[in-house]
């Protein structure tokens, strides 16, 4: 018997910046689930004495990726104690060019995560499989993951004026998103397709001590919570004012902490000038985000693409690198099923 599973990317609007304990959030967060950016992994399984895995990307093995493999798989195991008498065999692939600078660590384990989980669910003969679960696991793997289990919105984070938010795990808010959202783009300029130079996970360290930790905290909150009543209305000069607020928000924080860094490159900060001057003039209401790199997302209604093309194009053609786009919508999240 095997399992494919499919699990999209997400970009937040609503920033991860900091964590504690074991991969728990510093502060809520929340995503658009996007649909072409994607991870697909097949996951087989024997019986055997000792656990264990194997693990091929694109066809090929690739052991740089084992040890990060290797400790997801201790981090779930007091949520998956059957894992402990069988020998995994992994094979995953990508939707989008790897080492585009699009981060695959939310894909990749939100596909693995909910692999597990219909594995889980059928060794324990459950009708339906536990998303819940399978979003924890996600976490365990790489914190932003956890979010891309779910359609169009993904939300995590305890917020004590959001039901059934959890630290643990996300969960979903497309009945709660304005139809608007629920197709918008993600156009995402590569302006950079080297390894950047700081990782996520080294960024999060920085918010440890980090002066602005505690205004931080209390402002994505804040944001959190606005955005999931901007997300609910429509509103859609509150969603660029938050979004790109939020954005800016998460570099300041690297060129603020103790050792301080910059991830945006030129041309990064041209295209969000470009953004902004666009935006003024047209009054089409596009935005920008960013992620822990240096390219841009745009992001924009369904109704306005066709406007958008060219002047997308051009903006490709003089900031990034190899002239390099990646076009993307919301979507509706990760599916699995048995293949074998
Ligand atoms: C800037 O989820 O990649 O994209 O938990 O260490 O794997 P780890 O970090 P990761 O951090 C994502 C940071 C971010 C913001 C976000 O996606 O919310």
């Amino acid at each position: 018997m095997k399992i494919e599973a499919v699990c999209p990317s997400n970009i937040a609007l609503v920033k991860y910046w900091g964590k504690e304990g074991v991969q728990l959030p510093m502060n809520p967060s929340v995503s658009f689930t996007l649909s072409e950016s994607k991870t697909i992994t097949q996951l087989g399984w024997r019986e055997a004495l000792t656990p264990g895995f194997s693990f091929l990307f694109e066809g090929e093995k690739k052991p740089g990726f084992e040890p990060k493999i290797q400790q997801f798989l201790e981090r779930i195991a007091h949520l998956a104690p059957e894992l402990q008498g069988l020998e995994l065999e992994i094979s995953s692939r990508n939707t989008f060019p790897h080492s585009s600078g699009i981060a695959s660590s939310a894909s990749a384990f939100g596909a693995l995560s909910l692999a597990i989980a219909h594995l889980l669910s059928s060794l324990r003969n459950e009708s339906e499989l536990d998303r819940s679960l399978a979003s924890e696991m996600a976490r365990l793997g790489s914190g932003s993951a956890c979010r891309s289990l779910f359609p169009i919105v993904g939300l995590w984070g305890k917020h004590p004026a959001i039901e059934h938010s959890s630290n643990q795990f996300a969960i979903g808010l497309a009945d709660k998103t304005h139809p608007i959202f629920k197709s918008y783009k993600d156009y995402i300029l590569l302006i950079d397709e080297g390894v950047k130079s700081v990782s996520s996970t080294a960024g999060h360290n920085l918010m440890n001590g980090h002066p602005f930790a505690e205004a931080r905290k209390k402002q994505a909150f804040e944001h959190c919570l606005r955005m999931t009543e901007i997300l609910e209305s429509g509103d859609l000069d509150e969603f660029i004012r938050l979004t790109e607020l939020e954005a800016l928000t998460l570099h300041a924080l690297m060129l603020s902490a103790s050792t301080p860094y910059i991830l945006m490159r030129p041309n990064t900060v041209a295209v969000l000038e470009e953004v902004k001057a666009f935006r003024n003039e047209t009054k089409i209401p596009i935005c920008f985000t960013l992620d822990a790199g240096a390219n841009v997302h745009l992001l924009f209604p369904e109704s306005e693409e066709q406007k958008l093309a060219s002047w997308v194009k051009g903006l490709a053609r003089k900031y990034s690198a190899n002239e390099k786009y990646l076009c993307d919508t919301v979507g509706t999240g990760a599916q699995s099923k048995r293949i074998e």
